[in-house]
C-alpha cells in the first residue's frame, strides 16, 4: 500500500502508547480511524487528539479477546466506512513472574489478550478483506520476546513467539491465495508507554486472590526489571516511523531495534549448532 490517504484503518490498542501513535500517523496521513481499545476514558482523548487533525473517526469499546466484540467492531467499521484497508493488531498486555508462579489467571488474560485477540481479529476480518479484493495490510505487533526467551516474563515471550509465527503462516497463506493482503509483523525491543502497567485493564475476573504467588518478591524483581526498561525505551513515533517505511516496501518483518539483530542471531547459531541456550543476562 503506497496510498493511505482516504483509506480506512482500525487500530486495536488504540487508546495508549504504540497504538495512540499509530492511529495519530494515520490521521496525518489523512485516513479515516477507527479506534478500538478496551479502556474507553483513554480511548475518548485519542479520539479528541484524532478530531483535532480533522478527519473521520470512530471509537469502538472493544475487548479484543472476546470474539463477539471484535465481530461488534467490524460490523460498526463497515457501517460508518463500509471497508477497512489497514488492520494494526497491536493491543497486548503483560505480567511477570516465573513461569511456574503465574496462575492460571495470568495466563488466561495474556494469552487471552495478545494472541486470542489476534486469532479472532484473523477470523473476522480477513475473510472481509478476501471479499473487497482490494489492497490490505495486517501489521501485527509482536515483540522482539517473539524471538527470545524472557525469563521473569515467560507469558508475555510464549505470546509473543506465537504471533511470529501466525504472521508467518498468515503471509504464506495470502501468497498461497494469491490475495491482495500484505502481512508485516512488528518486533519492537523497550518503548516508552504504559506497558509495564498493563494490570490497568486487567478484567476483574481475571484478577488474581491476594494470597497468590504471583504477587510474591520474584515478581516485584522482575516487574521492576521491566519497568525500568520500559521507561528507558525509544518513543512510540520512533516505531510508528519503521511502521509506515515497512508498510509501501511490503516488508515483512519490522525490527524496530538493529541490536537486537545480535539476540536473535545467537539464538538461531545455538539452535542450528545443538548448542545450549547461551546465557545473556
Ligand atoms: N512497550 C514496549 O516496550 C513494547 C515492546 C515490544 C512490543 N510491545 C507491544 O506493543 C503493543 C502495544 O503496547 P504498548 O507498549 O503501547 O502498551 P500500552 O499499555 O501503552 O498500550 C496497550 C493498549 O492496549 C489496550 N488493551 C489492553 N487490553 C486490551 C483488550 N483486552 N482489548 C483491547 N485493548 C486492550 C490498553 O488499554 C492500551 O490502550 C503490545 O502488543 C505490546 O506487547 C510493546
Amino acid at each position: 500500500m503506497k496510498v493511505f490517504k482516504d483509506k480506512v484503518a482500525i487500530i486495536t490498542g488504540a487508546a495508549s502508547g504504540i497504538g495512540s501513535a499509530i492511529a495519530e500517523r494515520c490521521a496525518y496521513e489523512g485516513m479515516k480511524v477507527v479506534l478500538a481499545d478496551i479502556d474507553e476514558g483513554a480511548l475518548r482523548n485519542t479520539e479528541k487528539v484524532i478530531k483535532s487533525i480533522g478527519v473521520e473517526t470512530l471509537s469502538v469499546r472493544c475487548d479484543v479477546s472476546k470474539e463477539n466484540d471484535i465481530r461488534v467492531l467490524a460490523e460498526k467499521t463497515l457501517e460508518a466506512f463500509g471497508e477497512v484497508c489497514l488492520l494494526f493488531n497491536n493491543a497486548g498486555v503483560a505480567t511477570g513472574t516465573l513461569l511456574w508462579e503465574n496462575t492460571t489467571a495470568d495466563w488466561q488474560w495474556v494469552l487471552g489478550v495478545n494472541l486470542w485477540g489476534l486469532i479472532n481479529s484473523t477470523k473476522t476480518f480477513v475473510p472481509i478483506m478476501l471479499k473487497q479484493n482490494k489492497e490490505c495490510h495486517i501489521v501485527n505487533v509482536a515483540s522482539i520476546a517473539g524471538f527470545t526467551a524472557c525469563p521473569g516474563n515467560g507469558i508475555y515471550s510464549v505470546s509473543k513467539h506465537a504471533i511470529v509465527n501466525f504472521s508467518e503462516t498468515l503471509y504464506y497463506e495470502m501468497k498461497l491465495a494469491n490475495a491482495p493482503i500484505d502481512v508485516s509483523v512488528v518486533c519492537p525491543g523497550f518503548v516508552n508507554t504504559q506497558l509495564m502497567n498493563s494490570e490497568r485493564n486487567r478484567p476483574s475476573d481475571l484478577m488474581n486472590s491476594l494470597d497468590s504467588t504471583s504477587y510474591g518478591p520474584q515478581k516485584q524483581m522482575f516487574e521492576k526489571i521491566f519497568h525500568d526498561g520500559v521507561l528507558s525505551g525509544i518513543s512510540p513515533e520512533q516505531v510508528v516511523e519503521e511502521i509506515f517505511q515497512a508498510i509501501p516496501n511490503k516488508k515483512f518483518y519490522i525490527l524496530t531495534h538493529k541490536e537486537s539483530k545480535d539476540l536473535i542471531r545467537k539464538r538461531m547459531e545455538d539452535i542450528l549448532n545443538e548448542n545450549n541456550p547461551t546465557i545473556y543476562f
